[in-house]
């Protein structure tokens, strides 16, 4: 199969993974929400290669993210599993349920497409199946104080909308009240190139 190709990975994935190998340094099992192509996954998990890694999106994106993981592991990759399908909106996570704890978990670029009752969703199943402690570090652009942060972001949302008007950016503050109500303590937000964020909990109940 051909491998689908986003050029923003090979954009991000260096300043993303420099966060990375410092909050999930002392890691061990990473679920990936929306994988997309693939391309972070086999790159997080050969520059992190403490770590499993775990992909996941909806079924439609597995060819892709398999024909990335097909390479990768012919290369000798060791730590990256083929992915779960996995829909936020859909209740009881089964990767999450069925006692493979994962201690860390990461999304790029998901909050602003999917819905928002999707991104409730996603926090309400963090609520429930996270395990004490995990950490999770979620990427993409946020809107704080009810500003865009810079013009590319609003007209990123505007061909966003036309897309599909469930997406949008996020805003900062109304991610991070369904983080806290799911037990999650913000512990940093990063700033990133292309006015991006990555920003960072742990699960404290
Ligand atoms: C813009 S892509 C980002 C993909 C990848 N993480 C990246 O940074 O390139 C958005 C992703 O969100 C996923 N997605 C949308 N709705 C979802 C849902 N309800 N549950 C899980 N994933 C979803 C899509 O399948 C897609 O992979």
């Amino acid at each position: 199969m051909h491998k689908p190709f986003s050029q923003a990975c090979v954009n991000n994935q260096q300043p993303i993974s420099d966060v990375l190998k410092r909050v999930f340094g002392d890691r061990q099992q990473v679920l990936e929400i929306a994988s997309g192509t693939g391309q972070h996954a086999v790159h997080f998990s050969a520059v992190l290669p403490h770590l499993q890694w775990q992909c996941s999106d909806l079924a439609v994106n597995h060819p892709g993210i398999n024909a990335w993981l097909d390479d990768a592991l012919q290369a000798g990759a060791s730590n990256i599993a083929r992915p779960l399908t996995l829909d936020v909106t859909q209740p009881g996570w089964p990767c999450l349920m069925s006692g493979a704890r994962c201690d860390a978990l990461f999304s790029a670029n998901s909050l602003h497409i999917m819905s928002w009752s999707a991104v409730e969703a996603l926090f309400t199943q963090l609520n429930t199946y996270l395990p004490i402690g995990a950490i999770v570090a979620i990427y993409g652009p946020f809107n704080y104080n009810g500003c865009y942060t810079s013009e590319s972001n609003q007209q990123f949302d505007g061909r966003l909308y036309l897309r599909s008007p469930l997406s949008a950016i996020r805003d900062f503050e109304a991610v991070n009240a369904l983080a806290q109500d799911a037990g999650l303590e913000l512990l940093e937000d990063n700033a990133m190139p292309a006015n991006n964020r990555l920003l960072v909990w742990r699960k404290t109940c």
